[in-house]
């Protein structure tokens, strides 16, 4: 029987005699007497083996390796003045070991368990198991735990009920692809598997729930990225008859209670809030990070009437001149700015034809090269100086665009205002910037498809006031931001058929697409829906954030590797004929696209 956990002694078990379990983190041989750290999910305890005192636990004490399991039954006992350790919360006693007992051998691990070395991500993902059982990991699947406690005791609190959905489900519209499901028992008919709650979250308002919440399980079969996972954890909430203003504030509190007990970080309510159009001309980004300014200037009028076309042609064509002011910018060279330098490649990947730049020297001058130098009058440079307040030592960077390509220059310019943040060291780790986006537009333009669609999702209610135009209606939706990184989305959701059809159609539905796939939900609000709306967190990435990780994969027990495998498991993989025989489906590799 366990008496106790390896982490809890302290020096008020002196003279208790223990009974311990767990795994060897570590073992010396001091002149005869073997020292063998003791490790479970509390911590590490020293036991001492000495051959004068237990002749049989000394002999099988020097054949231990680490990670063997092993039970020890011993005596508490005061460290020697010399061996107290001040970093070991037991640092103060050791245990004089009586009994061993090995319960099990171990292999020699592919990498250390007791230190925190970096390890390779692709080892620690086959080797799992043994990646979670290293103190860091275990620390951060413990806040995760702590975390989900937390939100179910501030959310039952306050009258809500947590409600499990289902996962096999008909696709939601959140707008990536679907993992898909053969039914069996209805041949050619498929699941999907939910890319989030919402629907089901609706019908629970519909069914007088008022308010819910779900830690669920969500599958987006999306390119993946440090934050993003094929499946992922969502805090999902709804809540029937409150104003954007009731749920906003509601959602700060839990917010705040979250950090407070966490992080012991005050956060100062109500949260600053910005538009999307705000946030999106001033950081080119609708997830800035605030922690630092730099932020992009508009600067259209100085170029309006330059000789150089590039700017004045896209200003005349209804579009915008966005200027990226980086101050004390004299180590960024020429070279990484001009074309094949790695600051052009940058903003190309992101649509950018060409980055122009000029620089400001003492005494205002400014210099510039090639065609763009040519065109520069005092009268711009004066422009550009004032509009931008630059200083000596100023870069200033230029992207411009006609009025289509307005989004594209102001996104890779936010991109690029992130990286040159990043690198001038203006962003101080230790700060946490919240803030709301509000005002979203309901829908944006798909190039590819030609068609309107949902920038949240089809269920959003527009702003009351833009009702009658709603291809340019603004949203009654709100993200949380967190450092730049988008935490958490919600909306007010439509609960009027009318307004539901109209919407459908607005994104390109006929009126038989939108039966068949929403039937349920017009139907339902033929039955008393109550206004309503609600919100999800991204949990991983909530606890990412608590944690100061950089990948929501450390806070995952069983993360997806980029490629969206699991290296432990070997999954995804083929399966049998047997098995696709029963499901009526028959497996055919179409080759793959060409580009
Ligand atoms: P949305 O699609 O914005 O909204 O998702 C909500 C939050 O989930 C997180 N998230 C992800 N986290 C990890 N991996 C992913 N692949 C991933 N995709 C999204 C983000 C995001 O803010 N039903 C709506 C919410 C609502 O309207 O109530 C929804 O799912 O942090």
């Amino acid at each position: 029987m366990r008496s106790d956990y390896c982490g809890t002694l302290r020096s008020e078990h002196i003279g208790k005699t223990v009974s311990l379990y767990g795994w060897i983190d570590g073992w010396r041989d001091h002149g005869g007497v073997i020292f063998l750290d003791l490790r479970d999910y509390t911590g590490v305890v020293q036991i001492v083996s000495d051959p004068q005192r237990t002749p049989e636990s000394y002999h099988l004490a020097s054949s231990l390796r680490n990670e063997y399991v092993v039970r020890v039954e011993g005596r508490v006992s005061a460290r020697p003045e010399h061996s107290l350790n001040p970093r070991l919360s037991t640092g103060t006693v050791e245990v004089y070991a009586d009994t061993l007992e090995v319960l099990n051998r171990a292999e020699t691990p592919p990498f250390a368990i007791s230190k925190d070395e970096e390890v390779d991500e692709k080892l620690r993902l086959k080797f799992r198991y043994l990646d979670l059982r290293r103190g860091r990991m275990q620390k951060l699947l413990r806040l995760r735990h702590w975390v989900m406690q937390i939100v179910r005791r501030h959310l039952d609190e306050r009258g809500f009920t947590e409600i499990e959905t289902p996962v096999l489900v008909k696709s939601t519209p959140e707008g990536a692809r679907d993992y898909l499901v053969p039914s069996r028992v209805n041949p050619g008919d498929w699941f999907a598997l939910p890319q989030s709650p919402q629907l089901f979250k609706q019908l629970l308002m519909v069914a007088g729930f008022d308010r819910y919440y779900q830690i669920a399980r969500c599958f987006r079969d999306e390119d993946l990225r440090a934050d993003r996972q094929p499946e992922f954890t969502q805090l999902d909430i709804e809540m029937s008859f409150l104003s954007m203003e009731e749920i906003i504030a509601l959602n700060e509190g839990l917010v705040a209670a979250i950090l407070q007990e966490t992080m012991g970080l005050e956060l100062s309510l109500p949260l600053r809030r910005l538009t999307y159009a705000e946030a999106m001309v001033r950081y080119g980004s609708d997830k800035p990070d605030t922690r630092f300014g730099l932020e992009l200037v508009e600067v259209s009028e100085v170029f309006r009437e330059s000789s150089f076309q590039v700017l004045s042609g896209a200003v005349a064509a209804g579009g915008k001149v966005v200027c990226l002011p980086v101050p004390g910018a004299e180590g960024i060279t020429n070279t990484r700015v001009k074309p094949g330098g790695d600051l052009f490649e940058f903003v190309t990947q992101f649509g950018a034809r060409g980055l122009l730049f000029a620089r400001v020297r003492e005494g205002g001058q400014v210099d510039t090269i090639g065609a763009f130098s040519k065109s520069l009058t005092p009268e711009i440079a004066a422009g550009m100086i004032e509009k931008t307040g630059a200083q000596p030592g100023h870069l200033l960077l230029f992207g411009a665009g006609d009025g289509t390509a307005v989004p594209t220059v102001l996104n890779y310019l936010g991109r690029l205002r992130l990286k040159m943040g990043e690198e001038l060291g203006l962003i101080d780790p230790n700060r946490h910037n919240l803030l709301w986006v509000t005002d979203f537009p309901m829908f944006e333009w798909n190039a590819e498809e030609k068609r309107l669609e949902a920038l949240h999702h089809p269920f959003t209610a527009p702003r009351p006031e833009d009702e009658h135009d709603l291809k340019t209606a603004r949203a009654l939706a709100y993200d949380i931001i967190w450092n730049g990184v988008e935490v958490g989305g919600g909306s007010l959701r439509i609960y009027r058929r009318a307004l539901q059809e109209r919407v459908f159609e607005t994104i390109g539905l006929t009126e038989e697409e939108a039966r068949a796939k929403f039937g349920f939900l017009l139907d339902a609000f033929e039955y008393g829906t109550p206004p309503h709306g609600g919100i999800a967190y991204g949990f991983d990435r909530f606890v990412m954030l608590i944690a100061g990780e950089q990948s929501i994969r450390e806070v995952i027990a069983f993360p997806k590797t980029q490629r969206a495998q699991d290296l432990m498991l070997g999954a995804p993989s083929a399966v049998a004929d047997r098995q696709l025989k029963e499901l009526n489906v028959r497996s055919t590799l179409l080759p793959k696209p060409q580009g």
